[in-house]
């Protein structure tokens, strides 16, 4: 079950706000912290990186273990790159997710592409409590469910879907639903949401296009994704509106399958020093 507020009606962003703000308090509390830190201009520098359980807000609903919108995404800013991870196993999970660590980066997305995406979550979750594990690709309301259920800490999409919002927000997990127009851009605003997965990044119009986006979005922070490689990483990354950048070029199923962990680890180390050259060695 997916709680109290699980009920499908909704169909439009207006109305997901109205529900999420009327039926949703514990829900709305949680997005609006986010909003309010992003709209306030607090230095990312000055959050609480890794503040995983000690920030005030809502009870964590459904076994989470409490870590607030606000410090999700202060710790996908420090990362400035997100692994997207398509597993060729979920044997491979923790063993990648310590690797990604050794080489800087303390996030990880996998994606329900392949059957064991919520295993590999949940154990995760178990063997590197301080790594913030998420799921990706969740397009239906039963990988959301399954993605929850084993402890993700944010839900990405490729596109935006209100009731897959909605029900993220019901279990206090964030949504990082793919957006692509500014219309989408609205439709997420008024679900009450200031950070969203530009997706597909390279293919849409790229930096040229994110930039143009920051003239009348000037809170909305973006997770560009697709088409984000060693060759572009640092364009994007200079984008101010930009969180983080999520791929896939130094995660690729082929390195996983065949256990080359060394050239994981070697391509992350690569990424992890390009987010310190373009955003200084305090990752503020
Ligand atoms: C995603 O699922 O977010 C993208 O497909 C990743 O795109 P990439 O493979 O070009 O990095």
């Amino acid at each position: 079950m997916l709680g109290a507020a699980a009920t499908p009606s909704s169909t439009t962003g207006a109305r997901v706000r109205l529900e999420v703000g009327d039926r949703l308090g514990g829900g709305a509390g949680f997005a609006s912290g986010l909003t309010s830190t992003l709209l306030a201009g607090t230095p990312w520098s000055a959050e609480k990186e890794g503040a995983l359980s000690t920030e005030a807000g809502p009870q964590p609903a459904r076994g989470d273990t409490g870590i607030s919108a606000a410090a999700v995404l202060s710790r996908l800013r420090s990362a400035g790159v997100l692994p997207v991870v398509e597993l060729p196993s979920p044997d491979v999970a923790v063993p990648l997710a310590e690797t990604l660590r050794g080489a800087g980066l303390e996030v990880i997305e996998f994606t329900f592409r392949t059957d064991g995406a919520a295993e590999a979550i949940a154990a995760v979750r178990r063997a590197c409590p301080d790594v913030l594990v998420g799921a990706g690709t969740v397009l239906t309301l039963a990988q959301l469910e399954a993605a929850i259920d084993s402890g993700a800490r944010f839900i990405a999409s490729p596109g935006f879907s209100p009731l897959i919002v909605e029900r993220s927000l019901a279990a206090q997990v964030l949504p990082l639903p793919g957006v692509c127009t500014p219309t989408e851009i609205l439709m997420a605003l008024e679900a009450g949401l200031e950070a969203l997965k530009f997706f597909p990044a390279e293919q849409a119009g790229g930096v040229a296009y994110l930039r143009s986006l920051a003239g009348p979005f000037r809170t909305t922070r973006f997770v560009p994704t697709g088409g984000i490689s060693a060759a572009n990483l640092g364009d994007y990354l200079a984008v101010p509106s930009v969180l983080a950048c999520g791929g896939t070029w130094f995660v690729l199923k082929e390195l996983l399958a065949a256990g080359d962990f060394a050239t994981v680890a070697r391509l992350a180390s690569e990424a992890v020093r390009v987010v310190k050259e373009v955003r200084g060695d305090a990752r503020g």
